[in-house]
C-alpha cells in the first residue's frame, strides 16, 4: 500500500493594518533605524491596536480565509491545532475560540505552546494524524500577538517583535510530496534566558509583578543568540544529511525570523545562497509562531510542486527543529 503523507495544501495569513516603524520605536526608547537594521534586519511590525481584539481574531481571520481559498467547508475539519504563546487567556485554548469563530464545529483542537518552534512541533503533530489515515484535513493556525507580552520601555526586547495570525491546511496524498521528516528537540534548561516571569502558576499576578513588568518577555539575547545560531543551523543541515540533500538539492530554506543574523548562518551552513532563502523579518520582525506560515504565505506563488523545503526554527524552551517537505501544489 501506498504510504499516505501529509501535504500542505493551502496557506494564509492576516495581518493587522498598524505598522510600527523603527522610526516610531525610536521615539518610544533610545534606539535607532540603523542599530535595528544592522543588528535585527527589521523595518517595521504590524500591531493589533483594535480594543477587545486578540489572537483567536488573527488566527480566525486566516482560518477563515484558508477555508475559502482551498473551498473547504468548515465541516470538514477535523481537528485544529493552534501553535501560540499569546493565548487569549489562560484557558480554554484559543484554537477552541479560532475553530468557533471560524465555524468549525465537527472537529476538536487544541494549543501547542513551543514559542518561536510552535509551527513547526504543530506541523509534525498534525502529520501523524494525516498519516495515521484518521483525518483527511487538519489546520495548524500559527498566531501571536505578541504586542500583548512586549515592554515598549525595553529597548532590547520591544524592536523585535510583531503580531500575525496565520493557517495551513494539511491533507493526506500518496504521491511523492508533503511532510517527509522532521528533527525536533527541547532543552527546558534553555528556559531561563527566555521566558514570561509572571501569570502562571509559579508567579501568579499581582501588584507586584505588575509594577516590576514581569509580565513581559524576558530574554537574555546574547546567549539565545548563540543557541539559535548553532541549534537551528545543526538540525538543518542533519535532516539534510539525513536524506542526502545536497545544497543544490534545497529549493528553499523557510527559516524562523528573529534576527537576519540568524538567518543568514544557518543559510552558510546549509550552503545556500540567499536567493534561496525566504526572508521577510525586514517587514514583519519576529512573529513568532506565525513566521514560518507568513513566509510561506508571502512566497507562495514561487513555491512549485516537488520543490524540496527546509524548514527550521529556534525558540525559547529552548525548543528547535527542522522539517523537511516536499512542497505539493503550484498556484
Ligand atoms: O525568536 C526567539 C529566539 N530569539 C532570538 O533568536 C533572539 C536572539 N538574540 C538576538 O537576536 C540579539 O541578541 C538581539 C537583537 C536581541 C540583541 O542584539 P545583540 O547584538 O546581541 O546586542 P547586545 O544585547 O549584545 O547589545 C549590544 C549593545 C548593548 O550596549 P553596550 O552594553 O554594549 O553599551 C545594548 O545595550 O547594544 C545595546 N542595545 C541597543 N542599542 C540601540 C540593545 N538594544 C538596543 C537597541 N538600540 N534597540
Amino acid at each position: 500500500m501506498a504510504k499516505i503523507r501529509a501535504a500542505i495544501t493551502g496557506v494564509n495569513a492576516f495581518l493587522p493594518e498598524y505598522r510600527l516603524t523603527n522610526e516610531e520605536i525610536s521615539t518610544m526608547v533610545d534606539t535607532t533605524d540603523e542599530w535595528i537594521m544592522q543588528r535585527i534586519g527589521i523595518k517595521e511590525r504590524r500591531i493589533l491596536k483594535e480594543k477587545g481584539k486578540a489572537t483567536s481574531d488573527m488566527g480566525a481571520e486566516a482560518v477563515k480565509g484558508l477555508l475559502q481559498k482551498t473551498g473547504t467547508s468548515a465541516d470538514e475539519v477535523d481537528l485544529l491545532i493552534c501553535a501560540t504563546i499569546t493565548p487569549d487567556m489562560p484557558f480554554p485554548a484559543t484554537a477552541n475560540i479560532i475553530a468557533h469563530k471560524a465555524g468549525i464545529h465537527n472537529a476538536w483542537s487544541f494549543d501547542l505552546n513551543a514559542a518561536c518552534s510552535g509551527f513547526i512541533f504543530a506541523l509534525a503533530t498534525a502529520a501523524q494524524f494525516i498519516e495515521s489515515g484518521r483525518y483527511r484535513k487538519v489546520i495548524v493556525s500559527g498566531s501571536d500577538k505578541m504586542s500583548a507580552i512586549t515592554n515598549y520601555s525595553d529597548r532590547t526586547t520591544c524592536p523585535l517583535f510583531g503580531d500575525a495570525g496565520t493557517a495551513v491546511l494539511l491533507e493526506p496524498t500518496i504521491e511523492e510530496v508533503g511532510v517527509f521528516d522532521y528533527i525536533h528537540r527541547v532543552d527546558g534548561l534553555g528556559r531561563h534566558h527566555l521566558h514570561m516571569k509572571a501569570g502562571g502558576s509559579l508567579l501568579p499576578a499581582s501588584k507586584e509583578t505588575v509594577e516590576n513588568k514581569e509580565h513581559y518577555v524576558y530574554q537574555e539575547g546574547q546567549t539565545v543568540f548563540k543557541y539559535a545560531v548553532t541549534g537551528m543551523a545543526d538540525v538543518a543541515a542533519e535532516i539534510m544529511q539525513r536524506h542526502n540533500l545536497a545544497s543544490e538539492d534545497i529549493a528553499w530554506l523557510v527559516p524562523h525570523q528573529a534576527n537576519m543574523r540568524i538567518i543568514e548562518a544557518t543559510a552558510r551552513r546549509m550552503g545556500l545562497d540567499k536567493e534561496k532563502v525566504m526572508i521577510n523579518i525586514e517587514k514583519y520582525g519576529n512573529t513568532t509562531a506565525a513566521t514560518i506560515p507568513l513566509c510561506l504565505w508571502d512566497f507562495e506563488k514561487q513555491l512549485k510542486k516537488g520543490d524540496n523545503v527546509i524548514l527550521a526554527a529556534f525558540g525559547a524552551g529552548f525548543t528547535w527543529g527542522s522539517v523537511y517537505l516536499k512542497w505539493a501544489y503550484n498556484s
